[in-house]
């Protein structure tokens, strides 16, 4: 398997849910490792360039203002197959169909809240961590 790296990001509706540890917790417990992590809170253009690709969606306005409703935290996972495996953490996009067990299942209420984000591929886990993060901003292990 190869060690990868995605982005996760704790939206708006889980930081006031009060929930980033238990979310971390949930990561670190199943081997994935946070190599980066900031807290901000985006502007809209932030979230309508991180989001670009969906700008034609008809719930794009409705993604932007909630991804800038509160704050957020951003981070990078490192991990063996980190990509797919965090996915399975997150379920399904819709809580509603999102397996028990999983961080949507447990913490998002609706498809429009949905608590967390992560990378669907290596090729946009590149390109989205770059837009958070500069590369001397991701620690790479040492010990
Ligand atoms: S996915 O998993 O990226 O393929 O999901 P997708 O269905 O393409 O959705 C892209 C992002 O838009 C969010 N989304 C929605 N927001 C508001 N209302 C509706 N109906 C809706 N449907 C999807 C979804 O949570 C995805 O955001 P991220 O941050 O990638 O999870």
């Amino acid at each position: 398997m190869a060690l990868e790296r995605t982005l996760s990001i704790i939206k708006p509706d889980a930081v006031a849910k009060n929930v980033i540890g238990a979310i971390y917790n949930r990561f670190e417990s199943t081997g994935l490792r946070i190599v980066a992590a900031k807290m901000m809170h985006l502007s809209k253009e932030q979230a309508e360039g991180f989001y670009a690709e969906h700008s034609e969606r008809p719930f794009f306005g409705a993604l932007v203002e909630f991804m800038t409703s509160g704050p957020i935290v951003v981070s990078v996972l490192e991990g063996d197959d980190a990509v797919k495996r965090h996915r399975e953490i997150m379920g399904a996009t819709n809580p509603t169909e999102a397996l028990a067990g999983t961080l949507r299942a447990d913490y998002a209420e609706t498809i429009d809240e949905n608590a967390v984000h992560g990378s669907d591929a290596p090729e946009s886990a590149a390109r989205e961590i770059a837009y958070f993060f500069a590369d001397e901003e991701i620690c790479a292990r040492t010990r």
